[in-house]
């Protein structure tokens, strides 16, 4: 099977790392939008419009599957990419709750959203979670953290001060959603402000679970080629790619 993974960004590398742990693919095509990201603090008309000029750049590879590996591209633009595609485009929103779910979580355990503003407003997961009947859920917008990732900023006073800033004043989270696709490259930090810490869901990690189960996927025994593209500053991803990957 030869996939798509699309994101707005280098973030979108956090689930080409699980994608190639896992090993379930033959060719992966990444493709991030460095020219415009980022897209969660923009509006659901730009999101949509940005994702379906990305099916245009897949176009050139015959895929099997696309998959958004962006949150906020999940959270807004999956039926028009679906609509306009020959291929299934899938989301790292509903895997991630699937995650969650397998988790041995109570239904008034406290879980924590952190993504960008556009997909909390969305309340993709917000609304998901509430009809699984949790009853207690945090929705925090936590965009700040996307530059400091991007700037490699993984630890130190910078990271410490945003946390303390989202964090200081939320209940002690059971669980936390990294909402974002650059979150898990900091998640154990993130873990590690609560007391208790809580179980992290991670959207790449989240995604290769559901692949499997869905696509009835065998691990392979040859090594995934992997081809990333990138709309600006592809020396940028590519070094982003080599410290990540
Ligand atoms: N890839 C985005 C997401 O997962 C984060 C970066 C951006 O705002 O574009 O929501």
């Amino acid at each position: 099977m030869k996939i798509g993974v699309f994101d707005s960004g280098a973030g979108g590398l956090s689930v080409v790392k699980s994608l190639l742990a896992d090993n379930l693919f033959d060719e992966i095509i990444y493709y991030g939008d460095t020219a415009r990201v980022p897209y969660g603090p923009k509006d659901q008309n730009t999101i949509i419009r940005y994702s379906l000029e990305a099916l245009e750049f897949f176009n050139n590879f015959e895929i099997d599957l696309l998959i958004t590996a962006c949150n906020t591209v999940s959270a807004y633009a999956l039926p028009e990419m679906n609509a306009q595609s020959s291929y299934p485009v899938v989301g790292v929103i509903e895997p991630g709750v699937l995650a969650l779910e397998n988790s041995d979580l109570a239904k008034n355990d406290n879980i924590l959203i952190m993504a960008t503003r556009a997909t909390i407003t969305s309340r993709r997961y917000e609304l998901a979670l509430e009809k699984l009947g949790h009853t207690n859920i945090t929705s925090l917008q936590t965009g700040l953290f996307v530059p400091l990732v991007e700037e490699g900023i993984f630890e130190g006073k910078l990271l410490d001060a945003t946390m303390e800033h989202y964090f200081s004043a939320i209940e002690q989270p059971k669980a936390i959603i990294l909402g974002c696709t650059h979150f898990p490259l900091i998640g154990e930090k993130l873990k590690s402000y609560f007391k208790d810490e809580p179980i992290l869901i991670h959207s790449g990690e989240a995604i290769v679970e559901y692949l499997e189960r869905r696509y009835d996927l065998e691990v392979k025994e040859e090594e995934a080629s992997l081809k990333i593209f990138a709309s600006d500053n592809v020396a940028g991803l590519r070094k982003i790619a080599d410290d990540w990957l």
